[in-house]
């Protein structure tokens, strides 16, 4: 298997082999990610976000840190050269000279795979506008795996916003190359994209519907997603379905006992706080699970691990 140099555009340029791979990786880097280590001395990341975000560039930094790597980037574009009129494809040729890896998160859809076409080095996609967000999706499977042990034979629920949340597009196109049932549970307008559900409905059983209540006793893992405002192009839409769902102590009554809550943050109103301290929550260890992750994919791509 070969992942020196490679890009992370798409979650579908990968195998189940290759993920196992790496979901392996990431269980043996556990203890270095927590006590850091040297193997990236002398390498240097850059983050290029053109979109907030906290966990996902963050993440990214901290993993390179622990790693003995260097991080340089903006997450401001205001203050960047593209504020100028530079264009996606310069600005990469520019910054490929300065860094061993590019992880790059864009609201426009195909954003990185321009970016991977344009750079010698390699290139992470942290975010292609509703599209993907691969490494969030290996994050989710590791935590997945790391909380039940298993992937196949589970039945998974993925709940929110599935047409707009690039999380679930990367996660669902994953599922589906393991054994596993899935139910995508969303509002009549936000229900999956439909290149997605055709395109797993050819690997895995699939069933969607609009009420939680109907698969919640089956579900072993239950993902749950924010509604991705910022995607709206109509704000009237928008306030249609704006709090039409929550999870609370009381949705979870007919749970099972070991069922797992997962969710990518950031939360707004979608998770009932008290919902934390339940046995069920989960999502504060994903967070982990992200640097986790993260360490072994940039010690992959960057051959300090085979
Ligand atoms: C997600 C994203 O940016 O797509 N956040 C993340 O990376 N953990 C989810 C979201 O913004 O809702």
């Amino acid at each position: 298997m070969q992942f020196k140099g490679r890009d992370i555009v798409s979650i579908k340029d990968f195998t189940r082999e290759e993920i196992d791979y790496i979901l392996k990786t990431a269980a043996a880097m556990e203890p270095i990610a927590k006590s850091g280590s040297d193997m990236l001395h002398g390498k240097i990341l850059a983050t290029l976000f053109f979109e907030p975000s906290t966990r996902t560039r963050l993440s990214f930094e901290a993993a390179m840190n622990k790693l003995g790597g260097t991080t340089i980037g903006f997450a401001e574009p205001k203050v960047a050269a593209i504020k100028k009129g530079e264009n996606l494809a310069d600005t990469i040729r520019v910054v490929e000279n300065y860094a061993d890896v590019l992880v790059l998160r864009h609201p426009l859809e195909g954003a990185a795979r321009l970016a991977a076409e344009f750079s010698d080095v390699p290139v992470i996609n942290a975010g292609s506008g509703a599209e993907e967000h691969p490494t969030q999706a290996l994050l989710d499977l590791y935590t997945i795996l790391k909380e039940k042990g298993t992937i196949d034979e589970l039945n998974i629920t993925l709940m929110g916003d599935l047409r707009y949340g690039r999380t679930v597009h990367s996660l669902a196109y994953a599922l589906s190359l393991y054994k596993v049932n899935l139910f995508l549970v969303s509002p009549e307008i936000l229900r999956m994209r439909r290149e997605v559900s055709d395109a797993i409905k050819k690997r895995i059983k699939i069933v969607e519907g609009t009420e939680v209540g109907e698969v919640l006793p089956e579900t072993d893992v239950l993902y749950v997603t924010r509604i991705q405002e910022e995607r709206f192009p109509d704000p009237a839409e928008y306030a249609k379905v704006r709090g039409t769902y929550k999870i609370g102590v009381a949705t979870l009554q007919d749970a099972k006992e070991d069922m797992i809550i997962m969710h990518p943050l950031p939360r707004v109103d979608e998770i009932d706080h008290e919902v934390d301290n339940t046995r069920h929550a989960r999502y504060f260890q994903q967070v982990w699970n992200g640097i986790v992750t993260r360490t072994a994919l940039l010690a992959l791509i960057l051959g300090a691990k085979k």
